[in-house]
């Protein structure tokens, strides 16, 4: 069966303020990576080639970042959607480009280790008229969620208080073209969206089969930066080690655990624990940097300590006096310590950082 593909790379990001007031949310790298990546690697390894990618405000740099799909062995359409205003919305926004195609459906921000190949077999092989992955959450009261009987789906609530049960909607979906006439019928709700589990529990309410999987390995949606840093620690976990031949260490640092570094970077007299990644000509100067770090190009670390935490391209981290731990930090980021004193803080922040002293 073809599939065609539709990536919802929209949305506003708000939940990642301030990063998102400079860039789209699906950009931000985990593994020195943007997470959009990883979904479009899933979709092609899934057999989806053809992918409309649905764009908001950010479209520029989300098309900028993903080219024509010639170096992921895909081909994209990229479709702007006129404001956020649901996932159903987007299916609406992209009906003409999937036309009369059943197709595979996949948030531009969620990560899934298990990839997206059982779930478009699942689904080739029945007779369905979607098939979802859940997964069980210890709050389903923040996500879409589905009540199944005997491997259908009986029941979909968008985050019900109180839940009716722990599978919540995982990222991924597939659908027959009938989720279009489907979403027809849909009024928006309290939130002012069209939600695609109203869509899909109108398919239940005319009889069709919607059939659920649990997800195997990891799923992970990176809508909160805590959740950025969990999906870094998540794929640093598979991190290959490896040292670019173009990169520089000095015989007073010590590496150990799986650490790569990019080409041109320069490690001097510091100590990297991984599972770590180092970006590009990025500079480390008596700095340590541990496990479940990454470090974007260009970086500059210099007598500071790092752990836990993804650090942008081109950010600074000087003469910090504590350990930077669980930290999102963003593109050209300065962040100094004052040697002399007084040591008082002098901070100049975008609107809606966040800052624990
Ligand atoms: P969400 O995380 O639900 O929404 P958001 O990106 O607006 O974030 P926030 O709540 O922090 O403001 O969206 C899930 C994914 O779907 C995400 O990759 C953005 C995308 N999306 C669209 O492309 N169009 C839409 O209308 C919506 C709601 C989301």
């Amino acid at each position: 069966m073809r599939l065609k593909g539709l990536l919802l790379a929209g949305g506003t990001g708000s939940r990642l303020r301030p990063l998102t007031y400079t860039g789209a949310k699906q950009l931000i790298p985990v593994a020195n990576r943007p997470i959009l990546f990883y979904a479009v690697e899933a979709m092609v390894e899934a057999g989806v080639t053809e992918i409309g990618v649905i764009i908001g405000d950010t479209g520029p740099s989300v098309q900028e970042a993903l080219g024509d799909g010639s170096r992921f062995g895909c081909r994209f359409t990229f479709i702007p959607q006129s404001a956020p205003l649901g996932l159903a919305h987007a299916v609406m926004t992209a009906e003409s480009f999937l036309g009369d195609d059943p197709f595979l459906m996949m948030l531009g921000d969620n990560l899934l280790r298990g990839g997206l190949s059982g779930l478009v077999q699942r689904f080739a092989a029945g007779d369905y008229a979607a098939s979802i992955l859940l997964t069980p959450v210890p709050d389903p009261r923040q996500f879409g969620v589905a009540v199944v009987e005997n491997g259908r789906v009986v029941r979909l609530l968008e985050k019900p208080d109180p839940p009716p049960s722990n599978l919540a909607l995982v990222g991924a979906y597939v659908f027959q073209p009938v989720i279009h006439r489907a979403i027809h019928t849909l009024k928006p709700s309290r939130r002012g969206e069209l939600e695609i589990t109203d869509a899909l529990q109108t398919l239940v309410d005319w009889q069709l089969p919607v059939d659920a999987a649990l997800v195997q390995g990891w799923w992970k949606d990176t809508g909160r930066p805590e959740d950025v840093l969990d999906a870094n620690r998540l794929v640093l976990e598979d991190l290959q080690a490896g040292i670019d031949p173009s990169a520089e260490i000095d015989d007073l640092s010590q590496l150990s655990g799986r650490v790569q570094i990019g080409p041109r970077a320069r490690i001097v007299r510091s100590t990297i624990r991984g599972p770590v990644i180092i970006g590009e000509e990025a500079e480390l100067v008596d700095a340590y940097v541990g496990p479940y770090t990454s470090v974007g190009p260009r970086v500059v670390i210099r007598t500071a300590e790092v752990e836990n935490s993804v650090i942008l391209q081109d950010s600074e981290l000087t003469d910090i006096p504590g350990r930077v731990d669980q930290s999102l930090i963003g593109q050209r980021v300065r962040v100094s310590g004052a040697p002399q004193r007084p040591r008082a803080v002098r901070l100049v922040l975008g609107d809606q950082s966040r800052i624990d002293l």
